[in-house]
């Protein structure tokens, strides 16, 4: 027989065994978890390209629980593999107009390769890269990086993930009487398949895809914004990104685009064939500032049309699984912000209350330049 004090003593003899073999499961269960297949094996790199896990549903008791979450799941999120002091030299496999006759101004579309990047320079939608151009500022020290946001999905346009893609503007004002060029724009657009071209990179986790596939994903964007939607809706809607890919993405795409005449709509055929093969999940709508006049007589800017479309957009919100993502020029901001007030009203909704909210969530996505 044992007395009770034994059996006591015995028994939180017993604890750390028992807490040994908890930890251990919990231990085997978190590895397994954290090693989900990848859709592209990088060759070389030490980070791995994620496929990003999903955020769990916010209800509002669990606000600050989900941050934390959104904040972890991109943890894994490559950034930096290349710093200013040693970029990759990629090289230029293609450098192509994207306007039409008659388009205002100069915007490219730039594919570098980066097969023999060692660590690889992987990176996920929605980020962006830095480039440094060529020569020295005028102090006789070389130029600093600018970024700019990846317009290729991680497979790269070729679909065979070593490649990324930029869609660049040549930044061009008067002063003096002088036509001033933008020094890495410039570059950019003159530049010849063949050259070789200073990367770093990849940045940002601001613009990341949930990755729910029946996520809502609104986008408002003015020019060279396009960017990272493109990015976007290849993952959504190209045919050979979808099958390397294996997200299915079953949720609404509408895309608010700010562009100055017809012919500067850029990557309009892939498009318009989004549109016609996907009508259920895809909308697009124009804001043509040079040839299409708001209510008032004026341009027509994408917040003319957020207005127009306020109760729609609005009905799109107020579901928890809708993300906005701003992208382009700076100067839309107060206008959107603007439209977004407006448009809550009609709604009964007050916008400075929401939108904080929608960013604390990790719904409201903005990079603007
Ligand atoms: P610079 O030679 O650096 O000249 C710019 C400077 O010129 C300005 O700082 C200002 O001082 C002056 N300036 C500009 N306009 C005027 C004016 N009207 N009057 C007087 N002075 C003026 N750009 C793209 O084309 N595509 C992208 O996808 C893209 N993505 C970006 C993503 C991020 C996160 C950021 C921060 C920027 C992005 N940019 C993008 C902008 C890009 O980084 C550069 O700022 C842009 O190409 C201009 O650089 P530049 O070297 O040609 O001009
Ligand atoms: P506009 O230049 O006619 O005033 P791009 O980069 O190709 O020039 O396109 C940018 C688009 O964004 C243009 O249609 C431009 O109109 C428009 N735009 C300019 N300023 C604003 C603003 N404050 N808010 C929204 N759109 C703007």
């Amino acid at each position: 027989m044992y007395s009770q004090s034994t059996v006591i003593v015995g028994g939180l003899a017993h604890i750390p065994v028992v807490i040994g073999i908890f930890s251990f499961i919990q231990k085997f269960f978190s590895k397994r978890a954290s090693s989900f297949p990848q859709d592209i094996e990088p060759k070389k790199s030490p980070v791995k390209p994620v496929e990003q896990k999903s955020i769990p549903k916010p209800t509002p008791d669990a606000k600050a629980v989900s941050n934390t979450v959104i904040k972890k799941k991109h943890a894994d999120v490559p950034v930096n593999i290349y710093r200013p002091k040693t970029p990759y030299e990629g090289t230029v496999i293609e450098n192509y107009s994207l306007l039409k006759e008659g388009a205002i101004g100069r915007v490219n579309h730039i594919t570098f390769d980066l097969k023999d990047s060692d660590p690889f320079l992987n990176y996920v939608e929605g980020q962006s890269i830095g480039i440094m151009p060529a020569g020295e500022d005028a102090n006789g020290k070389p130029h600093k990086l600018r970024l700019y946001s990846i317009a290729s999905t991680r497979h790269g346009d070729d679909f065979n993930g070593n490649t990324v893609s930029l869609c660049v503007r040549q930044l061009q004002y008067e002063k003096d009487g002088e036509t001033i060029n933008g020094v890495c724009s410039t570059y950019l657009c003159d530049i010849k398949p063949g050259d070789k071209v200073k990367i770093t990179g990849p940045v940002g986790k601001e613009m990341l895809l949930p990755d729910e596939e029946d996520a809502n994903i609104v986008m408002l964007a003015t020019g060279t914004g396009i960017a990272p939607m493109r990015a976007y809706l290849r993952r959504m809607f190209e045919p050979t990104e979808k099958e390397k890919n294996k997200w299915n993405f079953k949720g609404k795409a509408w895309l608010f685009m700010g562009a100055p005449k017809s012919a500067n709509l850029l990557y309009e055929e892939d498009l318009q064939r989004y549109l016609s093969d996907y009508p259920d999940n895809f909308k697009y709508t124009k804001a043509i500032s040079r040839e299409q006049q708001n209510t008032k007589g004026g341009r027509m800017y994408i917040q003319d049309r957020v207005l127009e479309s306020a109760n729609e957009l609005f009905n799109m919100i107020e579901n928890e699984k809708t993300h906005i993502y701003l992208c382009g020029l700076k100067g839309m901001e107060p206008g959107i912000d603007e439209a977004m007030t407006n448009a809550a009203e009609e709604k009964g909704l007050n916008w400075s209350e929401l939108r904080p909210q929608l960013k604390k969530a990790g719904r409201w996505h903005v990079e603007t330049y």
